[in-house]
């Protein structure tokens, strides 16, 4: 969903949305992750202008998910904060912390679509990590992974086609030449971007990708920043 009315959405549906959210299944029920809604409109400007999404400024709500691992010591004593610091920053428990907060986010996206809204999930928020930082006043170990557009569609969107089943799905063991199905896909997503009603573009899927990944990328502030958060990942 890329086009949203300038209607704000109700308590109700931010409620609804929410307790999806949270119905979510999660690693060990650590349910590692915090959701933080942004209501101020010049830092929803701030945050589409940052992430090149200009349908930030308009959705009717933006939610901020974030993995967090800071919660789980709330009660822990200062000894036993030291440990548990120091088990948290294996890997683990940060893949845990993203891929619980991935079925929670997803659970929040089906849960706006089912109330007859539209979303859009908008990892490019955090090229505002600074600003996310200060504005929301973030603990360590509360790191902000994608931003969540809601709101009322103004748009129907194309539907975006997908891989080809036999090129995703496998049985016994992984099939390493795709080739063939990756360039059938290819012709299709041509098709799909030169033809689509807006923002049509001469792409593909394969062309996307080297587009993307040949270019030198700046994002060694990542790692820089998951580690200042107090995660000094092994
Ligand atoms: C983890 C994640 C991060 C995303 N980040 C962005 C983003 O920063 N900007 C954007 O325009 N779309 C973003 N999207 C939307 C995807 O581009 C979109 O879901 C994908 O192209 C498939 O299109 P469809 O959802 O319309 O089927 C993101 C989606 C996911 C799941």
């Amino acid at each position: 969903m890329r086009k949203f009315k300038k209607q704000p959405l109700t308590h109700a549906q931010i409620n609804a949305i929410i307790h999806a959210a949270q119905q979510a299944p999660s690693s060990a029920n650590m349910q590692p992750y915090s959701i933080i809604g942004i209501t101020d409109p010049d830092r929803k400007k701030e945050l589409a202008r940052r992430s090149e999404n200009p349908p930030i400024v308009e959705c009717g709500y933006l939610f901020i998910f974030c993995a967090d691992l800071y919660r789980l010591m709330e009660t822990a004593s200062e000894e036993e904060r030291v440990k548990m610091k120091s088990n948290l920053s294996f890997n683990y428990f940060y893949q845990m912390a993203l891929v619980s907060s991935s079925i929670a986010l997803q659970n929040a996206n089906l849960a706006a679509e089912s109330l007859g809204l539209g979303s859009v999930i908008i990892a490019g928020v955090t090229r505002a990590l600074p600003q996310l930082e200060r504005w929301l006043e973030l603990p360590e170990l509360v790191i902000p992974i994608v931003g969540l557009a809601v709101g009322v569609p103004d748009q129907i969107p194309e539907q975006k086609p997908r891989l080809p089943q036999q090129a995703v799905f496998f049985e016994d063991h992984y099939t390493k030449d795709l080739k063939a199905d990756v360039e059938e896909y290819d012709r299709e997503t041509m098709r799909y971007y030169t033809t689509r009603s807006s923002n049509s573009q001469k792409a593909s899927w394969s062309g996307k990708n080297k587009k993307m990944l040949t270019a030198d990328l700046p994002l060694d502030f990542w790692t820089d920043y998951v580690r200042g958060k107090g995660l000094d990942l092994r």
